[in-house]
């Protein structure tokens, strides 16, 4: 089965749960280290960076009042755009980032679906501001490491 199915699946009930990992991690100083393949990690980073460029779009976006640009560089974020992982992955990957994962995607679709019906630039840049909150718990939150042991355990780095 694929990551995507799978979130979509288990968002309703774990919706809840990444923002009490965050606070715990932030309060401690550590991170929740995930311990995947070194072909998973390279997967994941290099979404992460394709994430960065679409934020970088959309603000250029924003900035021009292109919304037409706007809707192309969220939607390039949206659910369709998740990594297609392995069951083997989805064990080691835990609950709280992946229900913080889909909640990020779904926003980068609503505001792909705004921009095209003509939300506001303000508010847009609002929302903008909204999901990369969503970036800054999940980095708070965990790390990724290449290994076979189990993940979730935690980190002083
Ligand atoms: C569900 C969790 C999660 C979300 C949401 C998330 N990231 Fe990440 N990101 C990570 C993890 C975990 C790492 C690896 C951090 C580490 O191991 O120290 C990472 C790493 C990165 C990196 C470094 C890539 C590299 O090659 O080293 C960039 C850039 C990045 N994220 C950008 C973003 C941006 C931009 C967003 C939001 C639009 C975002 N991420 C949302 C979990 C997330």
């Amino acid at each position: 089965m694929k990551l995507r199915a799978v979130v979509l699946a288990s968002s309703i009930f774990v919706s809840g749960a990444w923002l009490a990992e965050a606070d715990i991690a932030m309060k401690s100083g550590s991170r929740i280290v995930i311990t995947v393949n070194a072909h998973a990690r390279a997967e994941l980073l290099a979404e992460m960076r394709a994430h960065l460029v679409n934020v970088q779009k959309l603000l250029e976006a924003l900035s021009q009042n292109d919304a037409q640009g706007v809707a192309r560089a969220a939607r390039a974020s949206g659910v369709a755009s998740a990594t297609e992982t392995t069951d083997e992955l989805i064990r080691r990957l835990p609950q709280g980032f992946i229900a913080l994962g889909l909640s990020m995607h779904q926003d980068f679709d609503r505001m792909a679906d705004g921009a095209a019906q003509g939300d506001s630039a303000d508010r847009l840049l609002a929302t903008t501001a909204a999901v990369l909150q969503k970036c800054v718990a999940c980095h708070t939150t965990y790390q990724l490491r290449v290994g076979q042991t189990d993940s979730g355990r935690r980190s002083e780095h």
